[in-house]
């Protein structure tokens, strides 16, 4: 059977559309030495894509035109020439968006498929589960009793930092655009208050929610919901800055200047990437392992299926269509 890949067929201005991406049949090589033939289980699709498909500068390197896109992939080894891994291992990389993919055998890491589904490696217990737990847990610092907002709050990283943050003692609300995540966070995630931000106004519904003020802001969105909340912050409030997905298909996405505003509450805004936890990767895999087993951390999954749903997926992440990690299954 022919095996296909997704390449970059044209870098997009704005939203991209299916046009952004073109299917193409390939030829895989033979095995060189120490190399695995992988067939795809799941793709990860990421908001972080959309910058790599600008051709700027950025913490990564643009993807190439014409070239596959490569992403988050869980896969199974059906070939190996390499002693590191054997036909049946479960595996996650940086790999092609590809039905199937020759690679070095270090490109990728096992992945211990009978200690949860293996979908758990690209979200929870992955790159997700990382991002909210070090950049809550490191830069956010949330006490007990503190105000935590979190944007994007259904989503991947969102409905972590939620739960983590109420772990930790905090009184958490949440901010997210439909009222089946409304209802999500506050009835199976215990979220405290959760704000419709497409129907409600969000100062107002700050106001209201934050009585106290905001002590931690776990930045997913920018924009608008952004600026709302820095002019509700306590004094020393920490926000981690994650992502900006409002800004990503956005030409220039001018708003107010946040220095005063900094100044004003002692407040200390921080970006980060989880790539820089790499030491301590164990660390936060071991933690969230634990409270994924003992039931104190739930998650959710959007499941595509089908390698013809990719584009589709990740358009999907600028619409809300997720809830949780949001994957294609092949
Ligand atoms: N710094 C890092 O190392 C790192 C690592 C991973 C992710 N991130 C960032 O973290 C954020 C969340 O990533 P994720 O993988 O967990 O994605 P996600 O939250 O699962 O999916 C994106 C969500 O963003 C919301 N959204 C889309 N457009 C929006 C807009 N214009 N305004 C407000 N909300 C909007 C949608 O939910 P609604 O229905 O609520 O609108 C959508 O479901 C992204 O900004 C991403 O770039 C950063």
């Amino acid at each position: 059977m022919s095996e296909q890949q997704i390449v970059l067929a044209s870098r997009p201005e704005g939203r991209p559309t299916r046009d952004t991406f073109r299917y193409e049949t390939i030829e895989l090589d033979a095995l060189k030495a120490d190399q695995v033939l992988v067939e795809t289980l799941y793709i990860s699709v990421d908001p972080y894509m959309r910058g790599r498909m600008n051709d700027a500068r950025s913490y990564s390197q643009p993807f190439d035109l014409d070239a596959p896109i490569q992403g988050g992939v869980v896969a199974r080894v059906v070939e190996s020439t390499s002693d590191l891994l054997t036909v049946g291992d479960t595996v996650v990389g940086m790999l092609d968006w590809a039905t199937k993919s020759v690679v070095d055998a270090k490109q990728v890491r096992k992945i211990d498929a009978t200690l949860a589904p293996v979908s758990t490696a690209l979200g929870v217990l992955g790159m997700t589960g990382m991002t909210a737990y070090f950049g809550l847990l490191d830069i956010g610092n949330p006490q007990s009793g503190e105000t935590v907002v979190v944007s994007a709050a259904a989503g991947a990283v969102g409905s972590i930092v939620g739960q983590i943050a109420k772990i930790k003692g905090a009184r958490v609300v949440g901010i997210a655009g439909s009222a089946e995540k409304i209802q999500y966070l506050k009835e199976e995630l215990g979220f405290d208050e959760v704000i419709n931000y497409k129907t409600e106004q969000i100062g107002e519904a700050l106001d209201r929610t934050c009585p106290d003020g905001i002590d931690v802001y776990f930045e997913n969105v920018g924009g608008a919901i952004g600026d709302a909340v820095l002019d509700r912050l306590n004094p020393f409030a920490r926000i981690p800055v994650c992502g900006a997905i409002s800004g990503y298909n956005e030409q220039a996405d001018l708003g107010p200047r946040v220095q005063s505003k900094l100044i004003i509450a002692r407040a200390r805004m921080q970006g980060f990437l989880v790539g820089d936890y790499g030491k301590r990767f164990k660390e936060a895999a071991e933690q969230l392992g634990k409270w994924v087993s003992n039931g104190e951390l739930k998650y959710e999954e959007t499941i595509f299926e089908g390698f013809e749903q990719v584009p589709d997926a990740f358009l999907g992440l600028f619409d809300g269509s997720n809830t949780g990690k949001l994957l294609v299954k092949l």
